[in-house]
């Protein structure tokens, strides 16, 4: 099948190279210069594991191309899809700008009719508008699908080779065979691919990142509970997600979500919920835990050093908003950062793959080294606030020869408190008691 995907980000270029993958024909269009030079160079403008090979391989095997005209890629190709970011508005809302821009720029392009396949978040309705600005600007008649996309970044091209489930959303009998056909390679295991119309496929994404947000904003705020009362929250979480009605699965407590999604299209959803004169209840609580979860680390530091915290210096290891990417867009870390600078601190940071996106967000305001032993030298305190791998099992005795004070503050619960008070540690964690 002759594909092209409209933007290149974490969404657009998975999807692009595991459709070129499966043998299509796959052309990525971004309207960004310097990404496209850089992914003709051979060179991934974003950290994704395996990502990197797997573009080489299909550019090297012809089927995987870059451009930035959307022109060229549309009438090469009979299915295109819209990968573009949808942000955050100052309103909450979704901004559409740059899905409706894609589309003119898809229905300018047309040669012939074309099915048009939304893959960015959108809020409910918005096919049928993608659908009228290519129509206002084409003779050429055009199917657009909804096709939300669930992958995870650090994870996306597992997730998008191996999915849970598809989601085509359209009324178009013709769109939707020449759908199935193009992932039914993806679900030889049995995963279904679900077809509905298009304004449930795009509320099934809204409501899949709701119900996730909800179940952190929910562990966190048990978590906060379970130290007011003395409980365990790593107890609870396994008491809980044992029972098959709740299950294991997101139920970890820590510093409150980020990234590139969960923020923003609990927001969006918030804000269709209100234009629809809707009072969504839960969401405006998830929200609200989870900006009261980012502060919960420093006030555990101003309980230990006050609230003055000039003169001592705070090592970071982790500041994407997860492990596996480097994709800092509202990671929690940025909030507390810039808390412990406004109360005069200063940051010393490490992350395995986040370094140069931090440089660009946070400029000089943070000195980053390139060891995360490095960072606690001299450091009055460690902070854990990205569950990378290599964080996982340090050298304790180094960690504590290096900083000031043993202590150490885990945002992401990854060591063990029994560990850390045998090591000398005073350890602070989420939702357990400080040894
Ligand atoms: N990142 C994720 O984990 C994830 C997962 C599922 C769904 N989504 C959704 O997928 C969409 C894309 O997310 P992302 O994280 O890949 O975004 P991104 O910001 O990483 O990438 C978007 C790309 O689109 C390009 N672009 C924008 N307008 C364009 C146009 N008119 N023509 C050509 N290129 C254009 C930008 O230059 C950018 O490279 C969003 O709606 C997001 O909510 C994201």
């Amino acid at each position: 099948m002759k594909i092209a995907v409209i933007g290149t980000g974490y969404v657009g270029l998975v999807a692009g190279t595991c459709f070129a993958e499966n043998g299509n024909q796959v052309i990525c269009v971004d309207f960004n210069p310097e990404k496209v030079a850089s992914l003709r160079n051979g060179k991934l403008p974003i950290y994704e594991p395996g990502l990197d090979e797997m573009v080489q391989r299909n550019v090297l095997a012809g089927r995987l191309a870059f451009t930035t005209s959307t022109s060229d890629a549309v009438s090469a190709s009979a299915v295109i899809f819209i990968a573009v970011g949808t942000p955050q508005d100052e309103d909450g809302s979704a901004d559409l700008s740059y899905v409706l821009g894609a589309a003119r720029d898809i229905g300018i392009a047309m040669n012939e009719p074309k099915i048009v396949v939304d893959k960015s978040t959108v809020p409910v309705g918005t096919a049928e508008l993608v659908a009228k600005a290519i129509r206002s600007v084409t003779p050429h008649a055009v199917s657009v699908v909804s096709n939300p996309e669930f992958l995870k970044e650090g994870n996306a091209i597992d997730d998008f080779l191996k999915p849970d489930r598809v989601v085509i959303g359209t009324d178009d009998d013709e769109a939707r065979k020449v759908l199935v056909d193009l992932y039914s390679p993806f679900v030889r295991t049995g995963k279904p691919i679900l077809c509905m119309d298009t304004r449930s496929a795009e509320m099934t994404k809204y409501a899949a990142n709701a119900l996730l947000a909800t179940k952190i904003s929910f562990i966190n705020e048990i978590a906060n509970l379970c130290e007011r009362v003395g409980a365990d929250v790593a107890k609870v979480r396994e008491g809980i997600g044992s029972d098959v009605r709740i299950g294991p699965h997101f139920l970890f407590p820590g510093i409150g979500y980020g990234g590139s999604c969960f923020p923003k299209d609990v927001s969006a959803l918030g804000r269709a919920s209100r234009d629809a004169g809707y009072k969504f209840r839960i969401l405006e609580a998830v929200q609200d835990a989870n900006e009261h979860q980012k502060g919960v680390i420093l006030e555990k530091v101003t309980t230990v050093f006050g609230q003055d915290l000039s003169g001592l210096t705070f090592a970071i290891w982790g500041l994407a908003f997860k492990p596996k990417t480097d994709d800092m867009r509202e990671a929690p870390s940025l909030t507390i950062i810039r808390g412990l600078l406004a109360r005069g601190a200063k940051v010393v940071g490490h992350d395995p793959e986040a370094m140069k996106e931090a440089r660009r967000i946070l400029g000089d305001s943070i000195r980053l080294v390139d060891s995360n032993y490095e960072a606690c030298t001299g450091a009055d305190a460690l902070l854990v606030l990205t569950e990378w791998s290599t964080y996982q099992r340090p050298d304790f005795d180094t960690i504590k020869r290096l900083l000031k004070n043993p202590v150490v503050f885990d945002g992401r619960n990854i060591y063990s408190p029994e560990r850390m008070r045998a090591s000398g540690f005073t350890y602070h964690s989420i939702g357990r008691s400080p040894v």
